[in-house]
């Protein structure tokens, strides 16, 4: 029998709470990743997990999913990081951001000291604020701590936009960038259906009085989705899931896709010392380059007070460390 070069696509999920558990569902379906390992502190919680979507092993394409440990980190390709603290009653947003940076700082030393060649994709919320600590933290080099920015922004963007101008969504462009946030904007000038711009596009169509406050209604819409689905059930999960497989699969299929990621900024959009969701190419060592769109002077005003803001939390930070 000649030697097999087969290398499993290996995948570990660190939290196995709403998002993480979903996320693990979803990409076993998508058949992209030969195992998955699941972390969480919470044993109880990561068992049954586990053995809830391995019970579905005959219905999925071929996946292992396995209870991980730390020691799975060596041999990841993705190390996906849902784990975190909810906010609690009377818990200030610098109060979580502290626990959950302290719970992000512990888990990148765990995945550096199991000398990991994988990539670390951040999602535990604020994503991009502990993406750039993570960043610093690993000592890595830029894209391989990347976090799932606006990917679901994104999305959640381009699906009202297929639904106000009635076309399939997958022909919709569209993109969120700056923080996975309130201070997130959409860039209408990288907007296009079928590749007509949506200016253009709106001149033929002429569906819809009064575009501008559309296009106002739109963007506020995506900003508030998450908090109207919280209300609604207590998390989201289903959305983020796919955006997560959506940018794991771009890692292991090594497809170099142009996705919002978060990514630690070097002098791109005038920006550094901070990270945001920005186009980038995403390919199996991360991202691999940042796309400079011309945005007009009001997005890139936006962008950059959108920097503002993850920069002043992240001063906060350090303020009480
Ligand atoms: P959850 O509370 O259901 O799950 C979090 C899990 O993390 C829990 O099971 C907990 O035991 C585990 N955990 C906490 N500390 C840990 C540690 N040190 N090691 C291992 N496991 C640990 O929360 P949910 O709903 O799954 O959300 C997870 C995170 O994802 C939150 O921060 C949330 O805000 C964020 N999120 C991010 C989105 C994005 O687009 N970036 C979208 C939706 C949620």
């Amino acid at each position: 029998m000649p030697e097999t070069q087969f290398k499993p696509r290996k995948v570990v999920v660190v939290g196995a709470g709403a998002v993480g558990s979903t996320f693990a569902y979803a990409l076993a379906q998508s058949g992209v990743a030969d195992e998955i390992a699941i972390l969480d502190r919470n044993q109880e919680l990561v068992q049954g997990q586990v053995l809830d979507l391995a019970h579905g092993l005959a219905y999925y394409p071929s996946v292992d999913i396995t209870v991980g440990t730390s020691e799975d980190y060596r041999n990841a390709h993705v190390i996906v990081v849902t784990a975190g603290a909810a906010q609690r009653d009377g818990q200030t947003r610098l109060d979580l951001l502290k626990q959950n940076a302290a719970i992000i700082e512990s888990i990148v030393d765990d995945v550096v000291a199991y000398e990991s060649n994988g990539v670390v994709l951040l999602v535990t919320n604020p994503v991009d604020v502990l993406t750039y600590i993570a960043h610093k933290r690993s000592g890595w080099e830029r894209g391989r701590v990347i976090g799932s920015g606006t990917v679901l922004d994104s999305a959640r963007f381009r699906y009202l936009l297929s639904q106000q101008c009635d076309v399939a969504v997958h022909n919709v462009h569209a993109y969120v960038l700056g923080e996975h946030g309130d201070s997130e904007l959409a860039a209408w000038s990288m907007t296009h259906i079928g590749g007509v711009s949506i200016g253009d596009y709106c001149q033929q169509c002429g569906g819809c009085a009064g575009w501008e406050t559309v296009k106002q209604d739109i963007e506020e819409a995506v900003r508030r989705s998450a908090y109207h689905i919280i209300e609604y059930k207590g998390a989201t999960n289903y959305a983020v899931g796919m955006a997560m497989v959506r940018i794991v699969g771009a890692i292991l299929r090594d497809d170099r896709s142009v996705l919002t990621v978060s990514v630690p900024l070097m002098g791109e959009y005038g920006l550094s010392e901070v990270s945001l969701g920005v186009p980038s190419i995403v390919a199996s060592e991360g991202v691999v380059g940042v796309l400079e769109a011309k945005l007009t002077a009001q997005e890139l005003k936006a962008l950059r007070a959108s920097a503002e803001v993850l920069q002043k939390a992240l001063e906060e930070l350090e303020g009480e460390g």
